[in-house]
C-alpha cells in the first residue's frame, strides 16, 4: 500500500543503509522530504550475509527518514548490488497479432514475455529486463512501437540477473523490517539516474558506483543500459590494506585514507608525514605519504583493472563519448578521477546527486538512494492526480452550491 503520493527508496550498502523519502506533486515533480541512514554490518561485498542485522539497520534508517519527513514509509524501491549481478543482451520477436497489423501494447508485452521465458542459469533469477530498442520489420531504433504498422515485432533487450541467495536474503531483510518492495533496481543503474545527464546516456557513458564493499558499474548507450557488472572491491578494502600494512586500527586506517592526497607511490612525497598510532593506540609513529600511497595504489589499480576486464571482456570500445562518471563514497578519494583516467584512457568526472538542501556526507554515497527515489517517482501511478482531481471536483461542487444558494 502506498501512502498517498509518498515515495521512498532503500539502498542497503556494505557500510550504511540509506533511505530517502519524497513526495510526488501533481505535475510529477519530486520533492525530497527526508533522509535517514544507519551503519550496516550485515553485508559483505554488497551482499546480505546476516539478515537480522540488516533488518535492524533498515529499521533504524527508515525510522530516521520518517522522523525527518513526518510521513510513514510503507513501501520502497530497493537497490541491488554485488558482483553476483550479470547482464546479457537478448533479442526476441513475435508476429504482430491484429489483422490490421497495428502494434498494440499486448504485442509489446508478448515480445517482452518471449525474452522473460529465456532460460536463466541455475541458481540465478531475473532482476530486470530492459528494452533497448524495438525493430519493426527490420526497421530499428524504435523506442515505442505501439500504433506502428508491421508484421514482425522484435526487441533488443538487456536481461539483468542475480544470484537467488543474494536477492532473496536482501528481500527477506526488507520484508522483515515491515516494508513492501515496489521494485528491485540494480544499484549502478539507479546511480545513473541520479548523476548522469540524458545527453550523456544517449551518447554513451559509464557510471561506476564505488562504495565500501563493491563497485557497481552500468554502461549506458542510446539512453539505456547496455551492460551492467560489478566487482567485489570498494573503499573498505583500501582501509583494510592500510590497517594491515601499517599495523594500525581500522579507524586510524580510515582517517589515513581520507587524509591521503596522492594515490600514486611515484608522485607521493617521502618527506611528508602523517601521524598514526599502532594497534594498541600507544606508540605514535610517522607514516610517509609515499608509504601510504604504496599501499593504496595497487588496490585502486585493481578496482579499475577489474572493471575494465568485466565491462570489456573482448577489446575496449574505441570511444565512449561521455566517458566515466564516478560516484559512491569512494569516488571522494582524492585524485581517483585522474587515476581512473590514466587506467581506462577515457574522460572521467565525479557525479554528485543534486539533493537540494539535504545534508548528507559524502553526497556521492547517496547517488543510489537518490536515483532509486527518482525511479520511484517516475513510475508512480497517479493517485496524486486523482486526489488533485477529487480536490478540483470538490471545489467545483462547492462553487455550484454557493451559486445555487445565491440564486435561491
Ligand atoms: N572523503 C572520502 N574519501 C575517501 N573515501 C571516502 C570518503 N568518504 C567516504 N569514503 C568511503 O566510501 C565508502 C562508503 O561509500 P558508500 O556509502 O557509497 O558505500 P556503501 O553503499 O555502504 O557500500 P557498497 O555500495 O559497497 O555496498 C567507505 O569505504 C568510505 O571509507
Ligand atoms: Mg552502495
Amino acid at each position: 500500500m502506498r501512502q498517498g503520493n509518498v515515495v521512498a527508496s532503500l539502498d542497503v550498502g556494505t557500510s550504511k543503509v540509506a533511505v530517502m523519502v519524497g513526495r510526488v506533486g501533481y505535475d510529477g515533480e519530486l520533492e525530497l522530504l527526508g533522509t535517514g541512514s544507519s551503519p550496516a554490518n550485515g553485508l559483505r561485498r554488497g551482499v546480505v550475509v546476516e539478515v537480522d542485522r540488516t533488518t535492524a539497520a533498515i529499521r533504524r534508517a527508515v525510522a530516521a527518514a520518517e522522523r525527518m519527513a513526518g510521513v510513514e514509509i510503507e513501501s520502497v524501491v530497493v537497490g541491488l548490488s554485488g558482483d553476483h549481478l550479470a547482464s546479457q543482451p537478448y533479442r526476441s520477436s513475435v508476429l504482430v497479432s491484429g489483422e490490421d497489423h497495428i502494434i498494440t501494447p499486448q504485442d509489446v508485452e508478448r515480445v517482452m514475455e518471449a525474452v522473460r521465458l529465456r532460460k536463466v542459469p541455475p541458481k540465478r533469477e531475473i532482476i530486470t529486463i530492459l528494452a533497448r530498442e524495438f525493430i519493426v520489420d527490420g526497421v530499428d531504433g524504435i523506442f515505442d512501437p505501439v500504433g506502428m504498422v508491421g508484421m514482425n515485432l522484435e526487441v533488443s533487450a538487456l536481461m539483468v540477473t542475480g544470484a537467488v541467495t543474494a536477492v532473496q536474503n536482501l528481500l527477506q531483510s526488507v520484508y522483515r523490517a515491515g516494508l513492501e518492495v515496489e521494485d528491485l533496481i540494480p544499484a549502478a543503474q539507479a546511480a545513473g539516474e541520479a548523476v548522469l545527464l540524458p545527453e550523456e546516456k544517449d551518447l554513451g557513458v559509464i557510471v561506476a558506483d564505488i562504495g565500501a564493499g563493491t563497485s557497481d558499474v552500468a554502461w549506458f548507450q542510446a539512453g539505456t543500459p547496455c551492460a551492467q557488472i560489478a566487482v567485489p572491491i570498494g573503499g573498505s578494502h583500501i582501509t583494510n590494506d592500510i590497517a594491515v600494512g601499517l599495523r594500525t586500527t581500522l579507524q586510524q586506517a580510515e582517517e589515513l585514507k581520507l587524509a591521503c592526497r596522492n594515490l600514486r607511490e611515484e608522485g607521493a612525497a617521502e618527506g611528508k608525514f602523517f601521524e598514526t598510532a599502532g594497534l594498541t593506540g600507544q606508540e605514535r609513529r610517522k607514516v610517509s605519504e609515499r608509504e601510504l600511497a604504496a599501499i593504496v595504489e595497487p588496490r585502486v589499480e585493481e578496482i579499475f583493472a577489474l572493471i575494465k576486464e568485466r565491462l570489456f571482456p573482448a577489446d575496449s570500445p574505441e570511444v565512449i563519448p561521455g566517458g566515466l562518471v564516478l560516484t559512491g563514497g569512494t569516488a571522494e578519494l582524492h585524485g581517483i578521477a585522474e587515476f581512473a583516467r590514466a587506467e581506462l584512457g577515457m574522460s572521467v568526472r565525479l557525479g554528485r546527486p543534486a539533493l537540494e538542501e539535504m545534508e548528507v556526507d559524502p553526497p556521492t554515497a547517496w547517488s543510489v538512494a537518490a536515483g532509486l527515489l527518482r525511479y520511484a517517482a517516475d513510475n508512480h501511478p497517479p493517485p496524486a492526480d486523482e486526489g488533485h482531481r477529487r480536490g478540483l471536483v470538490g471545489e467545483l461542487w462547492q462553487r455550484i452550491r454557493s451559486w445555487f444558494e445565491d440564486i435561491f
